[in-house]
């Protein structure tokens, strides 16, 4: 029961093996420095693995955001579009930078951003849409980037819960002037706990990113290397290099332990994701004829990965509402199921912006009654049985 237990719970998704505990010790005994050949590699095996012409490594999800918004030049007074259906981390990347978020209400089957009522939200201010290719689904890209054509709109995917993730056959994250991921413990794959990564194709978006990742330091001389402090205050050898800092940046960089890691994970990564897709469909399979249960769509041509698997729990048709579901199950069955997310538009940091309830609706029924059961890689089919079996003993 007690291994049972753990496999269900829904946190430390993340799965290493002795090829990471490997890759560790060898970094270690290197020195463990940061942004070094670990990085640089992590980075070109992410950019060749998704088809991006770009890939730069950095401390979180929260901070691949951030850059990103720095990159298309995010600034007070503009706003920028996205979902109440998700982590604080993606609407808190433009609100940190002075400019205002606007809401769009989800698509009940996806619970993905409705495309069809984005453009109701466009205003001569608006600058971008940060699309959330939530549970690890994508948004509709082809109609999202029609609208930022037609509106001249930035597109940043928050593809956290997306990695490997496909739609039309292509990688998401590369749809956008930038896509953003997440390494954290929970996400698909891990860079021991903390880690992101921002994709791009576009040059001058990408060396924003990378100085203010670095606090925009830039070494001026007959060289383009790195230079030791000590250096830039004397001539070496022959040449003679500066440091200067181009603006007040940042230090969101990874380690090249956790880069290692990475390279490690990513190898893995189809893996991994297709233990989820595969716990998926015995879940969707098992759980099918439960009355009051709304289990996830996948739309045909989505490479859905499973980081979460979302259910709407109708109180009247299941007996028990979303809280007593999670309640009971994690008391009378030791399982650990989540409420990503409750709407962003009832906290009290966009309560304080001036948002209500009422207005989004879908978001709102969503919030309601979404529950997202435990889903790993590491579940094995004795713990899924436990699974289905503990949610049909609920409705009795
Ligand atoms: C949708 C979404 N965006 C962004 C983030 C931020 O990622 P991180 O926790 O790595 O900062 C998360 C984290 O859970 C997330 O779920």
């Amino acid at each position: 029961m007690s291994s049972i237990k753990y496999d269900l719970e829904i946190k430390f998704g993340s799965r290493y093996g002795k090829e990471e505990e490997e890759a560790v010790i060898k970094v270690l005994r290197n020195n463990a420095p940061t942004s070094g050949n670990e990085c640089i590699q992590f980075e070109k095996e992410y950019a060749a693995y998704t088809g991006a012409k770009h890939a730069r490594v950095v401390s979180n999800g929260s901070s691949a955001l951030f850059l990103s918004m720095i990159g298309i030049g995010i600034k007070p007074g503009d706003r920028v579009l996205t979902t109440p259906i998700t982590w604080i981390a993606t609407a808190a990347a433009p609100v940190t930078l002075g400019a205002e978020v606007d809401f769009v209400d989800i698509d009940l089957e996806t619970y993905n951003i409705d495309v069809n009522k984005i453009e109701e939200h466009i205003t001569p201010n608006t600058k971008a849409i940060i699309p959330v290719h939530l549970y690890g689904q994508s948004c509709e890209m082809d109609e999202i980037m029609a609208l930022a054509k037609k509106y001249n709109l930035a597109v940043v995917e928050d593809a956290a819960h997306a990695i490997g993730a496909e739609y039309k056959g292509r990688k998401l994250g590369t749809f956008g002037d930038a896509g953003c991921f997440s390494f954290h413990e929970q996400k698909n794959i891990s860079t021991l706990g903390e880690g992101g990564m921002v994709l791009t194709n576009d040059d001058a978006l990408f060396e924003r990113v990378s100085l203010y990742r670095s606090q925009c330091t830039r070494v001026h001389g007959n060289s383009t290397k790195y230079c030791k402090l000590d250096e830039a205050k004397f001539p070496v050898g022959k040449k003679f290099w500066w440091q200067d800092f181009d603006d007040c940046g940042y230090n969101f960089r990874m380690t090249d332990i956790q880069a290692a890691v990475g390279i490690e994970q990513l190898k893995k990564a189809d893996k991994l994701n297709q233990a989820r897709i595969n716990n998926a469909a015995y879940l969707t399979h098992e759980l099918k004829d439960v009355p009051g249960l709304k289990l996830p769509t996948v739309r045909s041509y989505n490479k859905h990965v499973f980081h979460l698997y979302p259910v709407l729990v109708d109180a009247k048709e299941f007996g028990l509402n979303k809280e007593d579901f999670i309640y009971n199950l994690l008391h009378k069955y030791g399982i650990k199921a989540g409420f990503h997310y409750i709407p962003l538009h009832y906290s009290t940091a966009f309560k304080n912006r001036g948002f209500k309830k009422g207005q989004y609706p879908n978001a709102e029924k969503v919030g309601e009654q979404l529950v997202t059961l435990p889903i790993n890689p590491r579940q094995t089919e004795e713990s899924l049985a436990y699974l289905v079996k503990s949610i049909k003993d609920l409705r009795s």
